[in-house]
């Protein structure tokens, strides 16, 4: 896709006025994630994964704290990184599911892991610092819909391996709040099951 409608970083100083939109409403309404096995080449373009970083990077984050950090993971390395996974998974009770599930992360052609990194003893809460982190997540996923790729936000069991996320690179007290795969579909997901807003919506009556 062309990424000339992508407009210039804006500054302090410019007025970001809500913008209507029924395309991006209706693209909200049906988007849905796809299965990170299902992704497959090509996967978005160096110029296309650098508005999905900038994109995830927009959301909100109580006292500007920037309570999160990517790490990309390059297709070569990731061929790597799935390697020494194979050798962490082989060590684990569940080796076999381990090792199968790694399939997840080796398909995608992009993948970036958000990783938390809220600052403790801080007056705004490490809760709301890690919604900011799940928000990025999000906006990685509408990036890649609205350049129209498919995307995953998944974590898996090396998400919370301590020897997964030391490989990673993760420092102490940062948190894996998600893999975020992104790239073209193989087939178009099915739609999944969601709530029944009669089940989750209550009005206060005082
Ligand atoms: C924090 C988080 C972690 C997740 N981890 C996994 C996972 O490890 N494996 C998996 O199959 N789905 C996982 N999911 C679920 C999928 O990302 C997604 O919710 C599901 O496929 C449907 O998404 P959709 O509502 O965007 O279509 C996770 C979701 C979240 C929010």
């Amino acid at each position: 896709m062309s990424l000339a409608i992508l407009p210039a970083e804006p500054d302090l100083t410019d007025a970001l006025p809500a913008q209507p939109s029924p395309e991006r409403l209706k693209a909200l309404a049906l988007r849905r994630s796809s299965s990170a096995q299902a992704l497959t080449q090509p996967g978005p373009t160096p110029e296309e994964q650098a508005a999905i970083l900038r994109v995830g990077a927009r959301v909100p984050d109580h006292g500007k704290l920037t309570p999160w950090r990517f790490i990309v993971i390059p297709p070569a390395a990731k061929t790597a990184l799935v390697e020494q996974l194979k050798t962490i998974a082989a060590g684990r009770p569940d080796a076999e599911t381990a090792k199968a599930k790694l399939a997840k992360l080796a398909a995608p052609p992009f993948t970036v892991v958000v990783v938390s990194q809220p600052a403790r003893d801080h007056k705004i809460p490490a809760w709301e610092q890690e919604l900011s982190a799940g928000a990025v997540c999000m906006n990685l996923l509408h990036a890649a819909d609205a350049l129209g790729y498919g995307g995953s936000w998944i974590t898996d069991w090396y998400a919370y391996d301590a020897d997964a996320v030391k490989l990673l690179g993760l420092e102490d007290g940062e948190r894996v709040a998600g893999f975020v795969h992104v790239g073209t579909q193989a087939a178009a997901p099915l739609e999944r099951a969601r709530p029944d807003l009669g089940d989750v919506v209550s009005y206060w009556a005082g």
